[in-house]
């Protein structure tokens, strides 16, 4: 492999890192929220089933492609044909919506990681306004600008250290750390009296929300479809990216198994934390964004004394998932102009092309940092009123008022899983699952559940990526 590109140190490393793409504000924040939203249990149960039978096949396919051609996201659909260019556009533009509105938040979260750190030395983190704070922040541009500027700067720094020296290392300490942190949280949160509802909740068979009119099965199942392509960094070559500095010593299917069941865990134990949080402080789990900030606050602010030292931590905790994140989706836009310049022949220039990325991403973050999340009275616009359109279907209100929503319906709802569906199309009927094979036994192992993985590329993604549009148009058209 090139070493312009660079390459992970050991799978360990890499594991960490991909894992750390995986684990962010979609499982500490997203998953609660939508498990709160859409019924706790069977939420859970269609989750986990669309990990086995969607989320470990698209991983595979998405690391050996990425491994093979030892390119990124355009880089690898360019060596197969210049007529998959668009697929490589896609994902890049991906790249940009959701780095824009998640470095938002990612500032957010290290704005209340900060408060609670002045908290703890005796001062006031939270402007006088206690668990007011999070209303007060939505509309403290300033203070918004800032912290998403500093969240974007130490998300470019990572990057620019490189593949080993930067991304790999920074993940080999701080997902150790994270998970060390929060399963503290989760032991700290168990003891408060209550908190049995929250399992409750969380693992009490209960498939009532299937026959909720307002919800349904099409509901949930598309909350957890979304979900799970969020949570595994799936649909945009994140983990293409990924895999194309792996060494081709490394077992590629234990890897594309660890990952998502890593992530499944964290994302199982961040409910553990938050949802029985809530209950034994009587917050609501169903808030949206708010339910990683106003509703913690609040915890926190409950739990008396030591609050403040549980509140630094899980902030803490919730900056360095998102900050893992953060570096991978920026580093598939990084390696496509990488790829591009070595292709022309050029010297690669990592550090100039990562930030000039990350200011570009900035820019296209701005709506999302100045409107207040769709609270109104903002800054700027509505994405309605800007744009001149608005959406009448039923689930579609909020994407008029709120940027971060569009932004997130055009990547996540759109853009992913047609980039999803068309690779496991392509695996599956044109270049035929061989490729994969072929690319999972050049480490010497045997490709095993070949039939299972050739059977979910061919048939089961397709049809599931088939249903989950439909369920998308019936919302769109009502
Ligand atoms: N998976 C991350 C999370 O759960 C976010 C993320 C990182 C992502 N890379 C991505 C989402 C690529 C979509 C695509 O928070």
């Amino acid at each position: 492999m090139d070493n312009k590109r660079g390459q992970w140190g050991s799978n360990f490393g890499f594991l960490m890192a991909a894992v750390g793409s995986a684990v962010g504000l979609g499982n500490i924040w997203g998953f609660p929220y939508k498990m709160g939203k859409t019924g706790g249990f069977a939420f859970l149960l269609i989750y986990l089933a669309l990990v086995l039978l969607v989320g470990i096949i698209v991983m595979l396919g998405e690391l050996a492609l990425g491994r093979k051609t030892g390119k990124g996201v355009m880089g690898t659909y360019l060596e197969f044909s210049k007529k998959y260019s668009w697929l490589g556009y896609m994902s890049v533009i991906s790249g940009f919506l959701i780095l824009s509105f998640y470095s938002v938040l990612g500032g957010m979260v290290l704005r209340y990681a900060v408060g609670y750190f002045l908290q703890l030395i005796g001062l006031d983190g939270f402007a006088g306004q206690g668990t007011g704070f999070f209303g007060y922040l939505l509309y403290d541009y300033k203070g918004i600008l800032l912290f998403y500027a500093l969240f974007m700067i130490i998300t470019v720094l990572i990057v620019m250290g490189g593949i080993e020296k930067g991304i790999e290392r920074f993940s080999s300490i701080a997902m150790p750390a994270l998970f060390c942190i929060l399963v503290f949280v989760i032991i700290y949160v168990a003891i408060q009296p209550g908190a049995i509802d929250g399992y409750k909740f969380m693992f009490m068979p209960d498939l009532s929300v299937f026959s909720d009119p307002q919800i349904g099965f099409f509901g949930v199942f598309k909350a957890a479809a979304g979900q799970m392509f969020f949570s595994l960094s799936l649909g945009m070559g994140c983990m293409m990216t990924y895999g194309s500095y792996l060494s081709k010593n490394e077992h590629l299917q234990r890897n594309s198994i660890i990952i998502p069941f890593a992530d499944s865990i964290v994302a199982v134990m961040a409910g553990m934390a938050v949802m029985p949080a809530c209950a034994a402080f009587g917050v609501e789990y169903n808030r949206g964004p708010g339910l990683l900030f106003a509703s913690m606050q609040t915890v926190f602010d409950n739990m008396g004394g030591f609050g403040t030292v549980v509140g630094f931590l899980f902030y803490f905790l919730v900056l360095i998932a998102a900050i893992t994140s953060s570096i991978s989706i920026l580093e598939v836009c990084t390696a496509f102009q990488i790829d591009k310049d070595m292709a022309k022949g050029k010297e690669p220039n990592r550090k100039k092309v990562s930030l000039i990325y990350a200011a570009i991403i900035f820019v296209f973050g701005l709506p999302v940092a100045l409107d207040a999340l769709g609270s109104g009275n903002a800054l700027i616009k509505a994405p309605y009123e800007l744009l001149g359109f608005e959406y009448k279907g039923p689930g579609f209100a909020m994407w008029n008022d709120c940027w971060l929503d569009l932004y997130d319906l055009i990547a996540e709802g759109i853009l992913m899983p047609i980039g999803a569906l068309v690779m496991s199309v392509l695996i599956g009927w044109v270049w035929k699952t061989t490729i994969i094979k072929d690319e999972c036994e050049k480490s010497g192992d045997k490709f095993k559940a070949y039939k299972y993985y050739d059977f979910c590329f061919k048939f089961v993604v397709p049809v599931i990526m088939a249903f989950i549009f439909y369920a998308q148009l019936v919302d769109f058209f009502g």
